[in-house]
């Protein structure tokens, strides 16, 4: 039965009516790590939220920051954001996101801590992983079927971390100062289509502040931009420890103040709450607008039910009642590994692929070496809030084994060295030693320690060699790992790891047929090697069955339809954010900081020139563009229209015509773009505005088309605080990628 809107806030205020302060202020903080308080009495259940966005996270205990550890939180380990975003896919997304939400109720959870969805603005963001590109258009198409696929059973996504958090680097401490059209184009897209599209009921804020505020405590942010602005009324949760200040918290947009701290009757919206209301200086009614929000989420998660009474004395009282019907969910389903696979086999991209160097065919092939730490290495377990037990993860190197079978020799060996450190945070760029050495009893000091890992890197580096000499197929697998790709700490810069260039070269000019395969979720310097590899794939944490699906790409039974979500620049100090910015930031003044509690402020100088907006723009060369991915077999553009569209608000339909014209089923992730014909110096040279993914069998033809509407041909104006259309002489382009423009038309805007 259908509820009216006007009935359920009638239940919210019966309820709210009946609790007393110190019941609002538990509601609306935690009362365990992953858990909100609750209020017995009224039947009213504790919230119960996990992390992340790979899959459902161990579970912690209540007070100590700890998985509890048992066999029961192992989980389906999905394809990373950026793994999902390579898919260009959307269904896929949604899929992600029906495993992701199927899981998170099927180990009792009534809110997943996902998607983040961040701008990858920054290459060396140890959290890039988590999010999707560093283009808005890309991420609000790809988040929306993600959220919308969580909340197909009953429970909550939670896109995260509103907003501007572009760095690990002081991440508590860091405000980020931008312009309003810089916010409106590229930080809040994605955010404003998981609002309003795909109606998430929860949001999380982040830590950095944005023009003075903490993120999760912001008035700007969450009261005037997500409450009034967008009519969020869905629940704000702040991230772990990212509440600063009672007063500003308890009038800003946000709900529920969660932390790292076991003393939760000390948290700001607990006991200093009750107080600052009790003495008058917070109105009680500011509670009472987080409570309601709480209570409708948890009617919108079938957590609870109202259920109201007459009383004799005509007042009407009212308790919450579980829901007896609500989807209990389920996890582990072969279902979910099949959808993992699905995603993982078009997440993988081919960067390059020279003289048809790949797919090595595993009937001709006799005997393959595998080099690179990260082919035997299970990635799942790492990378921060973002880790989890995965049920099993597919490594490339078992992939590969058994991908080929047993008519093939598949043989390992490590290449490089990665010291096995010990300790929580281990700074893996600072001069430590690795414990492994440690241990040996031969070494008892750092100079020794060096010697010894010197000797372990020649050593792998010289086996590895010596076999690639031998073998006739050869597959290297490095990038960086989630030492790298972490929360918590950002690179130095590009370069990749454990000395892999030497190895990779080495390895190369013993055979030069080798393919390298990097794993990645940021941008890595390949150019030491690329120019020498005749074949490179890329790939970031690609779930539990990536090394399947990386295996299927080598092996040519899947053919690849990746494309990249991001730019892959070499140089750091040649990225927008290096040549404009003042990352990691520039120091507070004595008069910044009494106005605001923050070390480091950032002024985003590249504004909207963030990823290929910058690169094309300022024509700064990278590695690989955006949007680039290449498959085994060819596709042909032809015959592309433009005319008045029919269809509501739109005003033009842009079709094109694709032919797979090879020998193979292939999917192709075909990309509008739009840009002024003679570009005003305050615009991007083009900007994606439409992508689709078809699959096409061996000379079968496609039309893809497009609707574009006002919104796609504007701008945000700084001075008139609005989106204004552009007008003049315009170009639509379609492509293969940002460069590879197969087609333009123009058209005129009045
Ligand atoms: C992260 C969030 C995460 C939370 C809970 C924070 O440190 O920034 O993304 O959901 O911890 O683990």
């Amino acid at each position: 039965m259908r509820v009216s809107k006007k009935e359920t806030e009638k239940k919210i205020e019966a309820l709210l009516r009946e609790l007393t302060l110190e019941e609002k202020s538990r509601l609306i903080h935690a009362s365990e790590f992953f858990r909100s308080g609750d209020v017995p009495r009224l039947g009213i259940p504790k919230i119960s939220m996990s992390d992340g966005p790979m899959g459902v996270r161990n579970d912690f205990y209540p007070d100590k920051w700890f998985p509890i550890g048992t066999s029961a939180d192992a989980v389906s380990y999905l394809p990373c954001n950026t793994a999902i975003a390579s898919t260009w896919n959307r269904e896929l997304a949604r899929t992600s996101g029906e495993v992701l939400g199927r899981e998170a109720r099927g180990r009792g959870k009534d809110m997943i801590l996902a998607p983040g969805i961040n701008i990858k603005r920054n290459p060396l963001c140890g959290r890039n992983f988590e999010y999707m590109s560093e283009d808005p258009y890309l991420v609000a198409e790809m988040v929306v079927p993600l959220i919308e696929g969580i909340q197909e059973t009953d429970v909550s996504a939670c896109v995260k971390h509103f907003a501007c958090n572009a760095q690990e680097w002081e991440r508590l401490w860091v405000n980020v100062e931008l312009d309003e059209r810089t916010l409106r184009e590229i930080y809040l897209p994605g955010f404003e289509a998981a609002v309003k599209r795909a109606k998430t009921k929860a949001l999380m804020g982040s830590y950095n502040l944005v023009r003075g505020e903490h993120g999760s405590q912001s008035k700007f942010l969450l009261t005037d931009i997500l409450r009034k602005e967008w009519k969020y009324d869905g629940l704000v949760v702040s991230d772990w420890s990212a509440v600063h200040d009672t007063k500003a918290a308890a009038e800003s947009g946000l709900d529920l103040e969660m932390s790292v701290f076991p003393e939760f009757d000390d948290y700001f919206l607990a006991n200093p709450l009750i107080e600052a209301v009790k003495k008058g200086e917070i109105a009680e009614e500011e509670l009472d607008k987080k409570v309601r929000n709480i209570l409708r989420f948890m009617l919108r998660v079938r957590l609870i039910e109202i259920e109201l009474k007459e009383q004799k004395n005509g007042r009407t009282s009212a308790k919450a009642v579980p829901v007896e019907d609500r989807d209990p969910g389920y996890y582990n389903g072969d279902i979910m590994h099949h959808f993992a696979k699905e995603t993982a086999r078009e997440a993988v991209v081919m960067l390059k692929n020279e003289k048809h160097r790949l797919p090595i065919k595993p009937s001709q092939t006799k005997r393959l070496l595998v080099i690179g730490n990260n082919a035997d290495m299970p990635q799942a377990n790492g990378g921060g809030s973002a880790e989890i037990k995965a049920l099993y993860e597919i490594t490339p190197l078992m992939g590969l084994a058994r991908e080929y079978g047993g008519n093939t020799e598949v043989r390992f060996t490590p290449g490089y060295y990665v010291p096995k450190k010990t300790g929580k945070e281990a700074n893996w760029q600072e001069d430590s030693v690795s414990a492994e050495v440690m241990s040996d009893p031969s070494v008892r000091d750092k100079r020794k320690a060096d010697k010894k890992e010197k000797e372990l890197i020649k050593k792998y580096r010289e086996d590895a060699v010596r076999l690639a000499k031998e073998y006739e197929e050869v597959v290297i697998v490095g990038g960086l790992d989630h030492n790298y790709d972490t929360e918590g700490m950002d690179r130095k810069d590009l370069k990749l790891p454990y000395e892999q260039d030497a190895l990779i070269n080495a390895v190369l000019e013993a055979n030069p047929r080798a393919v390298v395969v990097m794993f990645a979720g940021s941008p890595v310097d390949m150019t030491a090697w690329s120019d020498k590899a005749q074949a490179i794939l890329w790939m970031a944490y690609n779930g539990m069955e990536g090394g399947t699906a990386l295996a299927e790409v080598i092996s040519g039974t899947t053919n690849p339809s990746g494309k990249l979500p991001e730019s892959l620049p070499a140089d750091f100090k040649k990225t927008g954010v290096a040549v404009f910015g003042d990352y990691p930031g520039r120091k507070l003044t004595a008069a910044e900081k009494k106005k605001m509690n923050a070390t480091l402020t950032q002024t985003f100088k590249d504004g909207i020139f963030v990823g290929y907006r910058y690169y094309e723009k300022f024509k700064v060369p990278v590695q690989y563009v955006f949007g680039h991915g290449l498959s085994y077999t060819e596709y042909k553009y032809s015959g592309m229209t433009v005319e008045k569209a029919g269809a509501k608000d739109a005003l033009y339909t842009v079709r094109i015509k694709v032919k797979n014209t090879g020998h193979i089923t292939g999917k192709e992730a075909v990309q509008l773009y739009v840009g002024e014909k003679v570009v005003s110096e305050a615009n991007p040279v083009k900007e994606l505005k439409g992508f689709d993914k078809v699959e096409l069998a061996p000379g079968e033809e496609k039309t893809v088309s497009f609707n574009l509407t006002a919104k796609d041909f504007s701008h945000f104006s700084n001075e008139a605080g609005e989106w204004q259309q552009m007008k003049g002489k315009m170009v639509i382009y379609i492509g293969a990628s940002s460069a590879d423009i197969r087609a333009k038309k123009e058209v005129v805007l009045k």
